[in-house]
């Protein structure tokens, strides 16, 4: 019986090491093991032996056993690998695949430039302001020295809602409304930017809707010469520190005296251009200096106290910055237009 216990030892382990699939592995762990295996019949058999040879067989028995399981187990784990491996392989990711690209937004040349100027005029130690879209006649237009029946209203067409609310034709009465929250303290150092209405016609450069930028100064014994140098300043960092601009007189009802300014043609650098209509200039935005009855109005006495104001359009430093030629641009979402402005 020993001998057919190492005999039946020796053709397990010879037959284990053969294996090579799951299936003939679990054929085997049945033959040796199973409830009809030869192990099993060799135990039935363990009665007719005597008491002496008994614990001799019976050890031999439980180690065949232990060398048969623990071939079969190191087979098992052996298959149990190969598995994982070939799971993996097939599975793997081939990582120098290019990747989808994620969609992703680009700002709007518009905020672009709003943030651009807000940084510009935060250096400057101005604070961001803002005033509500659907505003006031009384802002609007009469704090602004432009009473009611005043010819120059003529200058803005404007969205009436009721007889004394409009949509706002532009930013100034935010300065109406700062001045009038600082409660005659100085200084007053803001910007505005924000939407504004007209009735015009849309066109490559009118549209109905637009956006300024409103910039106000007010403190004792601020010049016309404060305003010129905050432009320079502005236009410097706006279009590069080659960047001049100029000064003409003009007429606007809450400054006095009032200027219009431009600033050298980017396209031409003053040469005369299409775009500049052969001037070599280009105008960029109003301003002057706060008109008396502006300060007195809104709480402050002109005899004290003196400030600039000035309103810049967006859309013209976007179209120039940008060479946009149609201000539609900005307003019909077009991706494949707004898709050339990336954040970079
Ligand atoms: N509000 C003017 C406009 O929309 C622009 C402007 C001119 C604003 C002169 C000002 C200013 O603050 O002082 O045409």
């Amino acid at each position: 019986m020993q001998q057919r216990l190492t005999q039946m030892k020796q053709d397990a382990l010879a037959a284990l090491a053969q294996v090579n699939d799951a299936q003939a592995l679990q054929d085997l762990r049945v033959k040796y093991l199973g409830k009809k295996g030869e192990l099993t019949e060799i135990l039935r058999g363990m009665g007719g032996l005597s008491a002496e040879e008994r614990p001799v067989v019976g050890q031999l028995v439980n180690e065949v056993r232990a060398a048969v399981e623990e071939a079969i187990g190191a087979k098992q784990e052996e298959f149990e690998q190969a598995e994982l491996t070939a799971k993996l392989a097939s599975q793997s990711v081939d990582v120098t695949l290019p990747g989808r690209p994620l969609k992703s937004g680009t700002m709007h040349p518009l905020s672009r430039i709003i943030e651009e100027m807000e940084d510009i005029f935060i250096g400057l130690g101005y604070e961001v302001a803002e005033g509500p879209e659907v505003e006031l006649d009384q802002y609007n237009f009469e704090m602004l020295n432009l009473p009611k029946d005043h010819p120059a209203r003529d200058m803005q067409d404007s969205f009436y809602i009721t007889e004394e609310i409009l949509l706002r034709t532009h930013t100034s009465p935010v300065q109406a409304r700062t001045m009038l929250a600082k409660e005659g303290k100085t200084p007053v150092k803001i910007i505005c930017p924000g939407k504004v209405y007209r009735r015009d016609d849309d066109d490559a450069t009118h549209s109905h809707q637009f956006t300024q930028i409103e910039g106000l100064v007010v403190g004792k014994g601020i010049k016309m010469s404060d305003l010129k140098g905050t432009l320079l300043t502005f236009a410097k960092q706006m279009f590069g520190p080659e960047q001049q601009i100029r000064l003409r007189p003009s007429f606007f009802p809450f400054t006095e005296p009032s200027t219009e300014v431009d600033i050298q043609c980017i396209l031409c650098h003053g040469n005369g251009c299409r775009v500049c209509k052969q001037t070599g200039w280009i105008e960029i935005l109003g301003g002057g200096m706060v008109h008396p009855r502006v300060l007195e109005m809104a709480g402050y006495n002109p005899q004290e106290v003196s400030g600039f104001a000035f309103g810049v359009g967006v859309e013209r430093i976007a179209m120039l910055k940008y060479g946009v030629e149609d201000i539609r641009n900005f307003y019909t979402n077009d991706v494949r237009f707004l898709r050339q402005f990336n954040r970079t």
